[in-house]
């Protein structure tokens, strides 16, 4: 049931403090200040060279904020494609390296058939799943779920937190397995995991401010969603919700590709958002929002007070989120994406937990 809510999807984004709390709680040993996997891995993070990610949709957008942890955290090369291109291109694929698996439902066709390709090539198979009893859980050789509870909306809110949760979770226990963490980073790694869910409640605050911005949103043909590092999978994952929602057109890009071509597309009607925490990338991402400020393009910076300050511009709509470190900032820079595409979808008169053409789970290819 919804609850309090007008909508599943409201009730989903306002549950992400508790939900993505619930998956951290599984995977962390609180007393000893250490990430602990709820299955033993059959293999050694050390024999692995190479991490396979797949999935569709937002989970695979999950799997590109997974790389960046990966490589950062592990130094362990990530390859993340789609499941409907992974499935058939054959990739040479190195018997007893890692295959990651990322699906809500765990029957998502075409994840499914990415499974089966890499077991047949002796692959080891983890996959990210929420719910347990679903194929794909059952034909991996380990589970390690997400706690989200039931995702009812047809729009992925609670479930990609928590994917991104079980991630980090996994890739600190990689990098620690191969001497590339030590105890002490450790430990404030943990620490940053644990302050998130409140980072998601505090967040959740600004939605009466991301409400009043849904209306010049729901005015526009086209919206822009920019990021650098793991904001630029965060702005795909901003233009798939706005699109699937609200059917307005969206585009998400890397920051650093807007003058590769999208920056043709800039002009006073289109609004871009620009997600962009004060992190090592900051000034990067900036210096690309001036270049869409200077023609014409009305600018919505998603940051922090600092970077607020440091942006200064008068033209520009920001939005202030609390203060974190750099690492983790995807969990909670997603939330202001959700809520834009969920406030923006209800003014267009939009089915928001049932859009058209769309299936909760796409079982066939
Ligand atoms: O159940 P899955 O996680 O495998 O589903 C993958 C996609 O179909 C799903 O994330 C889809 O993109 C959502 N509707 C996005 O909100």
């Amino acid at each position: 049931n919804k609850a309090n809510y007008r909508h599943f999807m409201a009730k989903e984004i306002h549950e992400q403090p508790e939900v993505v709390g619930q998956t951290l709680a599984h995977y962390v040993d609180m007393a000893g200040e250490r990430i602990e996997l709820p299955s033993k891995l059959p293999f050694d993070f050390n024999a692995i060279q190479r991490i396979w990610i797949t999935a569709c949709g937002t989970a695979s957008y999950a799997g590109q904020v997974a790389k960046y942890w990966f490589e950062r955290l592990a130094r362990l090369p990530v390859e993340i494609d789609v499941a409907s291109e992974f499935r058939y291109r054959e990739a040479p694929l190195r018997k007893g390296d890692l295959a990651i698996f990322i699906s809500q439902s765990g029957e998502t066709a075409d994840t499914l058939a990415a499974l089966r390709y890499a077991k047949a090539q002796g692959l080891h198979t983890i996959s990210v799943v929420n719910v347990s009893t679903s194929t794909i859980a059952r034909e991996s050789e380990v589970v390690l779920p997400t706690l989200a509870g039931p995702e009812i909306g047809v729009a992925s809110t609670k479930a990609f937190t928590c994917q991104l949760m079980v991630i980090a979770a996994i890739a600190v226990a990689a990098g620690r397995e191969r001497g590339e963490l030590s105890k002490i980073e450790e430990i404030k790694l943990v620490h940053e995991l644990i302050e998130v869910p409140p980072l998601i409640a505090a967040t959740l605050a600004i939605e009466p401010q991301i409400e009043k911005l849904a209306h010049d949103i729901a005015k526009s043909r086209d919206v822009v969603y920019l990021g650098r590092g793991t904001s630029s999978p965060l702005a795909m994952e901003g233009a798939l919700k706005l699109k699937e929602i609200s059917y307005i057109h969206a585009e998400g890009y890397a920051a650093g590709e807007l003058k590769h071509g999208p920056i043709a597309l800039i002009d006073e009607t289109v609004p871009v958002v620009v997600i962009a925490p004060y992190d090592r990338l900051f000034e990067k991402t900036v210096s690309n929002m001036q270049e869409v400020a200077a023609r014409g393009g009305n600018v919505i910076l998603i940051t922090d007070a600092k970077g607020a300050s440091e942006a200064a511009m008068g033209s520009i709509v920001t939005i202030v989120l609390p203060d974190m470190p750099a690492t983790f900032t995807p969990m909670v820079y997603v939330i202001p994406l959700q809520l834009l595409a969920y406030h923006t979808a209800i003014l267009m008169g939009a089915d928001v937990d049932q859009p058209r053409n769309l299936a909760k789970s796409v079982t066939v290819e």
